[in-house]
């Protein structure tokens, strides 16, 4: 996890969706969670962030750094190919944000 700690293109990230109204996010590659961090302090309007990692270790860290926002934070360990069914699992029908790095 060492490499994912600092988050890449922060800025680029928040510029692109500083315009959208953000209620439901999803970040396919939570790893340490600086992305998210970023996201969810730029965005309190977020109901609903789901953060999935095939990585346990990512999790842990990520759910760690993200407590703050621990009640609208929801986790799934797997791969992001499956974020149709992580959405439905939680009756999500559809996202305003989605990112992968
Ligand atoms: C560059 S790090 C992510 C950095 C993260 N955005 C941050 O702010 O710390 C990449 C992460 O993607 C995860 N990953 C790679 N392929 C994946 C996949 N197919 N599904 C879920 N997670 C994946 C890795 O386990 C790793 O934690």
């Amino acid at each position: 996890m060492k490499s994912c700690h600092t988050p890449v293109m922060v800025d680029e990230m928040l510029d692109f969706f500083s315009d959208v109204d953000l209620k439901i996010f999803f970040d396919s590659t939570l790893g340490a969670g600086g992305h998210s961090e970023a996201i969810f302090k730029s965005h309190p309007e977020i109901v609903t962030l789901i953060g999935c990692d095939r990585d346990p270790m990512a999790l842990a860290t990520s759910s760690s750094r993200l407590d703050p926002w621990k009640d609208k934070l929801q986790l799934f360990h797997g791969n992001h190919i499956d974020l149709d069914y992580m959405c439905k699992s939680i009756s999500v029908s559809n996202v305003d944000g989605f990112f992968l790095t």
